[in-house]
C-alpha cells in the first residue's frame, strides 16, 4: 500500500470539535471589535516579498529564515508572516485614510518557517487589531484594555501584561552607540547569534534566552535612560490610564519585539500556562511604517494575538457548549421512503430546521444509532408505513417522551411546538 500524504510539518487541521469552537471564539471576536468600532479587512495571503523586507526589517528573524519565499515570473513573493504590513499596505493602495482614521482589524492564517512545538506553528491564526492615524497615547491604552476584556468575556485568567517603550528613531540611535560600545567591551562574552546581530540589530541582543548572557544583557545601557521628554510623557500617560482602568502591568525594558517598525509603547500579554510559548497577544505602536512604505506619515498602533494560543487557554470545559448537532435526523427505509424522506429534508430546511439525513443505508437500528450519535433531539421515522399516510414518525432522542406518528402536512408545525414550546412556558406565556 501506498502511504498517505500528510500535512506539512508545523500546519495542523483544525477538525470539526475543533472548528466548532474556533467558530464560536470568532463570533465573539466580532463583538468584542464591533464594541470597540473597529471594521474588518481581508488582504491577500501572499505579498510581494519586498513589503516584509521593509516593514519587518532585513536583520529580524522573521525576515532571515523564516519566511516562505518564492518565485513567481519577474516577483518574488512571499507567504505573509503577519499582518500588519499588509494592512499598511492595503490602506495606502486604497487610501483608506483619506477622509480620517481608521480602527481596523483582520484574522486569518499567517506563515512563519519556525521551529513547530506546542502552541508554535508554522501556519497559525491571528487575529489583528490595527489603528491607524491615532498618536494619543489614549490608543495605546484602549488597545490594551480591549485585550483585558476579551481575556475576561473570555474567562481566561493569569494573564500579564508588560509593557515597555522604544521611544523614538533618534533616542533608539543613541542607545544604540551606547549598547554596541559596551557589547564590543565584552566581545568574548557573546554567543554567536550576538555576534552576528551587534553590527545589524544590537538590540535584539538583549531579547536573548541564553541563560550565559543574562548577566551581561542587566548590565547593559538601558533604553528608557535615553528617553526624551515626549516620549517619556507618551508613555507616563499609557500608564496612567491603565492604572485608571486598574490593569497591573509590569515594565520590562527587556522588551523589545521580533519586528523591527516598532517605536514608543510596546506590550505583551503574557500566561505561563503554556510552556515556553506563553506570549498569547503583542503589539505597539508604529508611527514610522506607513512613511517607510512610501507614504505619507501617520501615527499607527495595533496589536495581534495568537489564535490558537488564546484556544488553548480557553477552558477545555467550554468547549462542550459549542458542539453543534442538527436539530433533526431523517432515517429511511426502503426506495420510495427514501424519494419521500429527502423531500421532507428540505421542507423542513426551508422551515428553518438543521436537519440531517440519513446517508450510507443500514437497517433502521444501525440508523437510529447514528442519529443518536448526530445529538439531535429529535429523529423523523421514515419507512413504507409512513409513506403509505403521508406521515412521518417523530421520536424524540434525549427525553423519555413517546414517539408520535405526525401527518406531513402539520409537521413543521409539531416539531417547532417541540422544539420551542417549553421555552415559551418558561417565558410564563402559557
Ligand atoms: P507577533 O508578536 O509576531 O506580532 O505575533 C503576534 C502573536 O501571534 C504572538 O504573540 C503569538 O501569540 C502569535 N504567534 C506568532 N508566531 C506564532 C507561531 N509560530 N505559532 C503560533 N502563534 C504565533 C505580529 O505579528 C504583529 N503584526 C502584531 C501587531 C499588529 N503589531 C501591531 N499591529
Amino acid at each position: 500500500m501506498t502511504k498517505i500524504i500528510q500535512a506539512v510539518r508545523g500546519m495542523k487541521d483544525i477538525l470539526p470539535d475543533e472548528a466548532e469552537r474556533w467558530e464560536a471564539f470568532e463570533s465573539l471576536v466580532r463583538d468584542w471589535l464591533r464594541g470597540y468600532g473597529y471594521r474588518p479587512m481581508r488582504m491577500p495571503l501572499v505579498e510581494p516579498t519586498p513589503l516584509f523586507k521593509r516593514a519587518i526589517g532585513e536583520v529580524t528573524d522573521i525576515v532571515e529564515k523564516e519566511m516562505y519565499t518564492f518565485g513567481d515570473a519577474e516577483e518574488s513573493l512571499t507567504l505573509r508572516p503577519e499582518g500588519t504590513a499588509s494592512c499598511v499596505r492595503a490602506v495606502l493602495e486604497h487610501n483608506l485614510l483619506y477622509d480620517g482614521p481608521k480602527r481596523l482589524w483582520y484574522m486569518g492564517p499567517m506563515f512563519r518557517r519556525e521551529r513547530p512545538q506546542k502552541g508554535r506553528y508554522r501556519q497559525f491564526y491571528q487575529v489583528g487589531v490595527e489603528a491607524l492615524g491615532f498618536a494619543e497615547p489614549a490608543m495605546d491604552a484602549e488597545l490594551i484594555l480591549m485585550g483585558q476584556r476579551l481575556w475576561d468575556d473570555l474567562d481566561i485568567h493569569g494573564v500579564k501584561l508588560e509593557l515597555n517603550s522604544l521611544g523614538s528613531l533618534e533616542e533608539r540611535a543613541r542607545h544604540r552607540v551606547d549598547l554596541v560600545a559596551y557589547l564590543e567591551k565584552h566581545q568574548d562574552r557573546l554567543d554567536e547569534d550576538s555576534r552576528r546581530r551587534l553590527g545589524s540589530n544590537p538590540l535584539r541582543i538583549l531579547d536573548t534566552k541564553n541563560p550565559h548572557m543574562q548577566e551581561l544583557v542587566e548590565g547593559a545601557p538601558r533604553l528608557t535612560d535615553y528617553l526624551g521628554d515626549a516620549s517619556l510623557a507618551h508613555f507616563e500617560s499609557v500608564r496612567q490610564l491603565l492604572s485608571d482602568a486598574g490593569i497591573p502591568h509590569r515594565v520590562n525594558p527587556r522588551l523589545v519585539r521580533g519586528l523591527d517598525y516598532y517605536n514608543r509603547t510596546v506590550f505583551e500579554w503574557v500566561t505561563d500556562r503554556l510552556g515556553a510559548q506563553g506570549t498569547i497577544c503583542a503589539g505597539g505602536r508604529y508611527d514610522g511604517l506607513f512613511e517607510q512604505l512610501g507614504g505619507k506619515p501617520q501615527p499607527a498602533a495595533g496589536f495581534a494575538l495568537g489564535v490558537e494560543r488564546v484556544l488553548a487557554l480557553w477552558d477545555e470545559a467550554q468547549s462542550a457548549a459549542f458542539i453543534e448537532s442538527p436539530d433533526l435526523y431523517v432515517v429511511h427505509d426502503g426506495e420510495g421512503a427514501g424519494r419521500v424522506a429527502f423531500s421532507v429534508a428540505e421542507e423542513l430546511r426551508d422551515g428553518g430546521f438543521a436537519v440531517q439525513l440519513h446517508a450510507g443505508g443500514g437497517n433502521f437500528k444501525a440508523q437510529m444509532k447514528r442519529a443518536d450519535g448526530s445529538g439531535a433531539k429529535l429523529a423523523l421515522i421514515v419507512g413504507e408505513d409512513e409513506v403509505r399516510v403521508d406521515a412521518v414518525t417523530v421520536k424524540p432522542l434525549r427525553e423519555s417522551r413517546p414517539q408520535l406518528r405526525v401527518a406531513r402536512n402539520e409537521l413543521a408545525l409539531h416539531i417547532a411546538d417541540y422544539l420551542f414550546g417549553d421555552e415559551d412556558e418558561h417565558d410564563g406565556n402559557l
